[in-house]
């Protein structure tokens, strides 16, 4: 198939990357390198041996994208592009918008103009909000507790908007739980610029000694440990999911909402236990307050992506925790080194 991946360089769409050269698929990679590298796409050829095609370019920048879209005549699209830290959402919401929803709108223009009919959304669990009961399912109502978050859900309203409107098109909107991991190899992994917001590229920067401790923020908290619970799921079970999804749409019209995650939650205890087992290093950390907005646990009810795409996250913890550790001992600095 003919596959338009947006967002390529970037943490998760450097693994889907792998995951689509290695079942031989023909790729456009369109990246404008906003939070990644292209040191990440030379790494992804040498790995794979194979070679895609590349446009280093904005989603927003409409004319640009629909030149490519009509010369290169995607089949589907598989749309990661986008800014993702929920802190710098509230404080810069207007690049939030234009970046994820009008770059969205602009790819699906230029998909009409080249007549393509199947796209892949990264969504997110937070669209979800705060629980009113857990597993989070597909059902569960959608109440972004910030920009990021609303965001996304404007995105996947848009999206379902315009499938409605020809019974050809058809979506998959993947809302992904706590992505972790790297590739197996070491040769990908999460490269965040800046101090990580994610817990665990936190951990590793702790472990190889470029940060002196972790804060925990709360331990008092109705969870087994008093930490926070999230749903960790490898990032190479996150990728398998977007394979199973352009499966499905192959032979299903219209828009399915999928959760992507384990089903299981961790807590941020469990997860540092885990990171010391598999890297063999100590990883300090000091219990601080409770931060405002954080939840204490959420977690997926991943039973229509199992039935529906036929497909299951099977990576443990510990094999996120080792890959992790992998990457980051080959690449302590990550790309830019
Ligand atoms: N990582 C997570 O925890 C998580 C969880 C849920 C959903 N998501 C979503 O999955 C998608 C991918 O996330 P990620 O973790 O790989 O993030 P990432 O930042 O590593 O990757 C996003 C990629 O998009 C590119 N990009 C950003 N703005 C762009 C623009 N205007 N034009 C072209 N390219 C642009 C960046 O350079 C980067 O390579 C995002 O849409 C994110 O919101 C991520």
């Amino acid at each position: 198939m003919r596959i338009c991946l947006t967002g390529g360089a970037g943490y998760i769409g450097s693994h889907i990357l792998v995951g689509l050269l290695e079942d031989g698929h023909d790729v456009l990679v369109v990246d404008n390198f906003a939070n990644s590298s292209p040191t990440c796409l030379q790494h992804i050829r040498q790995l794979t041996g194979k070679s895609f095609e590349f446009l280093e370019e904005d989603i927003c920048n409409q004319p640009a994208i629909s030149a490519a879209f009509s010369t290169f005549r995607p089949d589907i699209v598989i749309h990661c592009a986008g800014l993702k830290a929920v802190g710098e959402s509230q404080k810069q919401p207007l690049r939030y918008y234009r970046t994820n929803v009008e770059g969205s709108i602009n790819l699906l223009e230029a998909m009409d103009q080249a007549g393509c009919q199947r796209i892949i959304f990264s969504s997110s669990a937070t669209v979800y909000g705060t629980p009113r009961y857990l597993p989070y399912d597909e059902a569960h109502p959608v109440a972004p507790a910030n920009v990021y978050g609303r965001t996304k859900a404007m995105i996947e309203d848009i999206i379902t908007d315009w499938v409605a409107t020809d019974p050809g098109r058809s979506a998959a909107l993947l809302r992904y739980f706590n992505p972790v991991g790297a590739h197996e190899s070491g040769e990908i992994g999460e490269d965040p610029k800046g101090i990580p917001n994610n817990l665990v590229p936190y951990i590793a920067d702790v472990a190889t000694g470029m940060r002196a401790e972790l804060s925990v923020f709360g331990n008092d908290y109705e969870t087994r440990d008093g930490t926070g619970v999230r749903d960790y799921i490898h990032i190479t079970d996150l990728a398998d999911g977007h394979i199973a999804a352009m499966a499905y749409l192959g032979d299903h019209q219209g828009v399915e909402v999928f959760n992507l995650g384990t089903g299981e939650g961790s807590s941020v205890l469990e997860v540092v236990a885990a990171f010391r087992r598999a890297s063999n290093q100590p990883v300090p950390y000091e219990i601080k307050p409770r931060r405002d907005g954080d939840i204490a646990e959420f977690f997926a009810n991943p039973a229509k992506a199992n039935d529906r795409l036929g497909w299951q996250a099977t990576r443990t913890l510990d094999a996120m925790c080792a890959d992790v550790w992998r990457w980051r001992s080959k690449y302590p600095r990550g790309f830019d080194v």
